[in-house]
């Protein structure tokens, strides 16, 4: 089981995300349930990979009033997952009431408190979209992610979402004990395609790089073998691993 992968089941079709967590049982144990599973199947995709004995990561990327987003995270500890996602650009105050909210349902209810991950900035806006986007910030896109990060770990949160390209800067300035998490992933090879993805790197470099965990959909829930596809990118992970060793 590899503990660095966590595949994202951004699917509407309950009986193919079923057999694609039966595929790939003793190599797969972490999945991501987003906007698309969680809107067709809800809680019930939640229970089904809970009772499979695999983790969660409930990517519904919250962002709204504080107090909204601190109620919603209190419906997600009890949902039992394992990974909750909020946008930072909601702001200090809002992940600061998430944390607490979080961390209070957490041990009231006597249930292990579920990693807090900040959304940065999305892997499909590229430096040119991202001037396009927000104007004349004064911040680029590498200083707009970094400042993100640390608005998360100010507020208390577990870990933040980013691309691969900006692990190494994140790190350094925010530690070894944040939790970093990468989409934009994308396997060795001419015939892969980056999708709608802009800033993407390999499972062996983002390993190198730095990344926790890394979340891939595509590349194994639409290949003809998802089975294969998974062990082949685990190797990749394995083999940048056997090189920062
Ligand atoms: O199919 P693919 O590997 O591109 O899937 C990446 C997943 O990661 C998608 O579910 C997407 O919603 C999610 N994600 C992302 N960029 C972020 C945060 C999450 O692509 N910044």
């Amino acid at each position: 089981m590899n503990k660095h992968l966590i595949v994202s089941l951004d699917l509407n079709d309950l009986g193919k995300i079923k057999d694609i967590v039966k595929e790939l049982e003793g190599l797969v144990g972490f999945y991501k349930v987003g906007a698309i599973p969680f809107t067709y199947f809800g809680l019930d995709l939640v229970k089904f990979l809970k009772d499979a004995g695999c983790k969660v990561m409930l990517d519904l990327k919250y962002h709204d009033i504080p107090n909204t987003v601190a109620r919603a995270c209190e419906g997600a500890v009890q949902m039992g997952v394992d990974f909750i996602t909020i946008h930072t650009s909601g702001g200090f105050g809002m992940l600061e009431e998430a944390v607490k909210a979080t961390l209070m349902v957490s041990e009231a209810k006597k249930i292990n408190k579920p990693k807090l991950l900040g959304i940065t900035v999305l892997t499909s806006i590229d430096e040119a979209y991202f001037k396009d986007l927000f104007g004349d910030l004064k911040r680029n896109l590498d200083e707009q992610v970094l400042f993100l990060a640390q608005l998360a770990c100010s507020a208390g949160m577990d870990g933040v979402v980013a691309s691969p390209k900006e692990v190494r800067f994140i790190r350094k300035e925010c530690g070894k004990d944040l939790l970093i998490v990468t989409p934009g992933i994308r396997p060795h090879g001419k015939i892969v395609s980056a999708d709608d993805q802009a800033r993407t790197m390999t499972p062996k470099d983002a390993i190198i790089a730095g990344v926790d965990h890394m979340v891939i959909g595509r590349p194994i829930v639409k290949a003809v073998q998802p089975r294969q596809a998974a062990e082949s990118i685990i190797k990749e992970i394995e083999d940048g691993l056997r090189e920062t060793a």
